[in-house]
C-alpha cells in the first residue's frame, strides 16, 4: 500500500496552502463580520483552476483526480470555509453532475463556463419542508410538452445569490414518487425566478445562503438532465461525490484549527515555561493529531476509492460523518488551548469552531451519513 502523494498531488497542495495564506487570510474576519461572500478571491480560484478541477481538459476543466480536488479543500479550508463550500457545491456537485449524465449540448452550453469561474453553480434540493427527507420534494416541474413549469421554494441554498446556474430537483409526477422527480437547469435571471434573502448564520457567514422561488417558470426540455424521472437518482449519485468534498472541508477546519493551537501552544507561557511544556496540553495536541490522521485517511480513502472507479458511496459518508465529528471536537479543544484568546476573534479558532457544525448539517446531517452508511452494511 503507497501512501505517497505524487509530485502533482504534492504541487497542487501546495498552491492551495500559498493562495489561501496570500489570499484568504487577509480579510477572512471582517468577511465573516460582514456576511461578505468572497467573490475575488472565488474569482481567482477560478482563474488558479480551483472551480472545475476534475472536470476533463476538453470542457475546460483541470483534469485532476479527487484525490488532488481533497487536498486543495483541505487546504484551502484551514483558512475560509466559505469560500471552500463555494468551490466544494461548484466542483462536485454542479460540475460533476453535469459532466457523468449531461448532454453534449448541456455541456458545451454550462459546464466549460462553470470549470473556469467564469460562472458558479448551485444545487437545489432542499426545501422547507424536505431536508433529510428529500424524497418529499413539494417543487413541481409540470410537463407541458416541450418545457416545464416550475413551481415552488428551495430553501439553504449555497452560492444562492453569486450563482448564474442552478440545478434544481422539482416533483413532475407526484404519483411515481422519488422516481417522478426530474433534475433542471434553470438560469439567473429567468422570467418568475427570484432569489430570497441571505440566511443570517452561526458560521461559514461569507458562504452565500439563500431561499429561491420559483413562480411558473418556463424551463426548456433540454435542460433536464438524464431521462424523464431520474432527478432523484441524480440528486443521490452527486452528493454520494459531494460528501468527499465537505469531509474534506471538515478535515480542513480541523487541521487549519490544530495548526494555529500547535503554534500558539509553543509560544504561550504559563507557570514559568511554554504551555506545550505542560503535560496536559500536550495530552490536547496528541488527541487532535490522532483524531485528524484519522480524518485524513478516511477523506484520502474514499476519494481514491472515486478515482479507482470503485463504490465509494459507504466510504465518502463514514469519512463526512468521522471528519465532521473531528472538526467540532478539535475545534473545541483549539479554542480551550488558547484559553480566553480562543475566546475572541482575532485569534481565528473560535470561527473555525462555529464553521466545523455546519459540516454535521449540510450535504447530509451526521444521522443521513449512518443511514447511507448502515444500509450498505446490511445490504
Ligand atoms: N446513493 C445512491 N442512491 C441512493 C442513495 C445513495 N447514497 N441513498 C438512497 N438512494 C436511492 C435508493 O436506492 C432508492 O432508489 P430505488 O428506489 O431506485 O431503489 C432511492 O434513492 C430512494 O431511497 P429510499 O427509498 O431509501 O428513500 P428514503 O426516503 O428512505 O431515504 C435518503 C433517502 C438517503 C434519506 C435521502 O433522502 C437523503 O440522502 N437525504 C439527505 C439529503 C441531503 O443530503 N441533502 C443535502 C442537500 S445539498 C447541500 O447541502 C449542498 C450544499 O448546499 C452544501
Amino acid at each position: 500500500m503507497n501512501f505517497e502523494l505524487t509530485e502533482e498531488q504534492v504541487a497542487v497542495q501546495q498552491a492551495a496552502r500559498e493562495f489561501a495564506q496570500k489570499e484568504l487570510l487577509p480579510g477572512v474576519i471582517e468577511r465573516d463580520d460582514k456576511q461578505q461572500f468572497p467573490k475575488d478571491q472565488v474569482s481567482m480560484m477560478g482563474e488558479l483552476g480551483f472551480m472545475g478541477m476534475m472536470v476533463d481538459p476538453k470542457y475546460n476543466g483541470g483534469g485532476m483526480d479527487t484525490v488532488s480536488y481533497v487536498l486543495a479543500m483541505e487546504e484551502i479550508s484551514k483558512i475560509d470555509s466559505s469560500a471552500s463550500v463555494c468551490m466544494s457545491v461548484n466542483n462536485s456537485l454542479v460540475c460533476w453532475g453535469l459532466e457523468k449524465y449531461g448532454t453534449e449540448e448541456q455541456k458545451q452550453k454550462y459546464l466549460t463556463k462553470l470549470a473556469t469561474g467564469e460562472q458558479i453553480g448551485a444545487f437545489c434540493l432542499s426545501e422547507p419542508e424536505a431536508g433529510s427527507d428529500a424524497t418529499s420534494q413539494r417543487t413541481t416541474a409540470e410537463d407541458k410538452g416541450d418545457y416545464y413549469l416550475l413551481n415552488g421554494t428551495k430553501n439553504w441554498i449555497t452560492n444562492g445569490n453569486s450563482a448564474s446556474v442552478y440545478l434544481v430537483m422539482a416533483q413532475t409526477n407526484a404519483e411515481l414518487g422519488h422516481k417522478g422527480i426530474n433534475c433542471l437547469i434553470v438560469e439567473k435571471g429567468q422570467d418568475g425566478f427570484v432569489v430570497g434573502k441571505k440566511e443570517d448564520k452561526l458560521g461559514i457567514r461569507g458562504s452565500d445562503t439563500h431561499s429561491l422561488m420559483f413562480t411558473d417558470v418556463k424551463v426548456p426540455k433540454e435542460n433536464r438532465i438524464g431521462a424523464d424521472g431520474f432527478g432523484f437518482a441524480f440528486a443521490m449519485s452527486t452528493l454520494n461525490g459531494g460528501r468527499i468534498g465537505i469531509a474534506s472541508q471538515a478535515l480542513g477546519i480541523a487541521s487549519g484549527a490544530y495548526e494555529l493551537a500547535l503554534k500558539y501552544s509553543q509560544e504561550r507561557k504559563a507557570f514559568g515555561k511554554e504551555i506545550s511544556k505542560h503535560q496536559a496540553i500536550q495530552f490536547k495536541l496528541a488527541d487532535m493529531a490522532t483524531q485528524i490522521d484519522a480524518a485524513r485517511m478516511l477523506v484520502l480513502r474514499s476519494a481514491w476509492l472515486k478515482d479507482q472507479h470503485k463504490p465509494f458511496s459507504k466510504e465518502s459518508a463514514m469519512a463526512k460523518l468521522y471528519a465532521s465529528q473531528v472538526a467540532m471536537d478539535v475545534t473545541v479543544e483549539a479554542v480551550q488551548v488558547h484559553g480566553g484568546y480562543g475566546y475572541v476573534k482575532e485569534f481565528h479558532v473560535e470561527r473555525l469552531m462555529r464553521d466545523a457544525k455546519i459540516t454535521q448539517i449540510y450535504e447530509g446531517t451526521s444521522e443521513i451519513q449512518k443511514i447511507v452508511i448502515s444500509r450498505e452494511l446490511l445490504k
